[in-house]
């Protein structure tokens, strides 16, 4: 029987996807390189500098690595301050009834999120008290969709990963749950998410029910 839920965050709890996407898009047209929607379906899930180096690979001339470290961290900067505005009211519906069913059915509770704003993040949505344990992406060496950050919070939560859950919006994150030899549910379209276990439109839909027996 399933033991725990490991959650992304950006795109799974809150639309947060969206706002990275918009601080990205920002970054991308004052450097005057093409970068929209689809372009982004490749960026959900991976790490800063990854993301980085493939909205550069539209660019017509080369970014030096302390350019890059500089566009990066301007890119944080829109992101960080368009996250200040975040609040309880950003989570998506069902996100607080679903962590509140888990938890009274036992179920250990993780976060698997890429991103270093992660942990205030959390905060400003008012639900950092109710994992059991968020993965340190400082702390992780092999990015998504390398299944180590769903295995270190598997090991931290003490349950074996065929026992977790993991729920994902992004391909690379899907990829990495499959890895990690757990069930993946995939927060999005089939066909933007190949090899998840079950797809959902949103979590509100996620029914505690039909993913775990009692
Ligand atoms: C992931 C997002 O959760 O975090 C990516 O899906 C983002 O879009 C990544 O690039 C890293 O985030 P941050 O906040 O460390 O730049
Ligand atoms: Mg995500």
């Amino acid at each position: 029987p399933a033991q725990a839920l490991i959650f992304d965050l950006d795109g799974v709890l809150t639309d947060t996807a969206h706002t990275h996407y918009q601080a990205w898009k920002r970054l991308a047209d004052e450097i005057g390189v093409p970068f929209d929607e689809t372009v982004n379906l490749r960026l959900k899930g991976v790490d800063r500098e990854a993301s980085l180096a493939i909205i550069l690979e539209r660019a017509t001339r080369e970014y030096g690595a302390e350019e890059r470290h500089t566009l990066a961290e301007r890119k944080n900067g829109y992101y960080r301050a368009a996250i200040e505005q975040v609040g309880p009211q950003d989570l998506f519906p069902g996100v607080l009834a679903l962590l509140d069913a888990a938890r009274a059915r036992g179920l250990k509770l993780g976060l698997a999120s890429a991103s270093k704003n992660a942990p205030a993040l959390l905060r400003r949505l008012g639900i950092a008290d109710r994992f059991d344990y968020v993965a340190d992406a400082g702390a992780i060496a092999r990015a998504k969709p390398n299944p180590e950050i769903f295995l270190s919070v598997a090991r931290a939560l003490g349950v074996a990963p065929q026992t977790c859950i993991g729920i994902e919006d992004a391909a690379a994150g899907i990829a990495a749950i499959r890895a990690a030899g757990m069930p993946a549910v995939g927060i999005g379209a089939p066909a933007d998410l190949p090899g998840a276990d079950a797809w959902l439109p949103a979590i509100a839909a996620f029914d505690l029910n039909a993913f775990v027996s009692r």
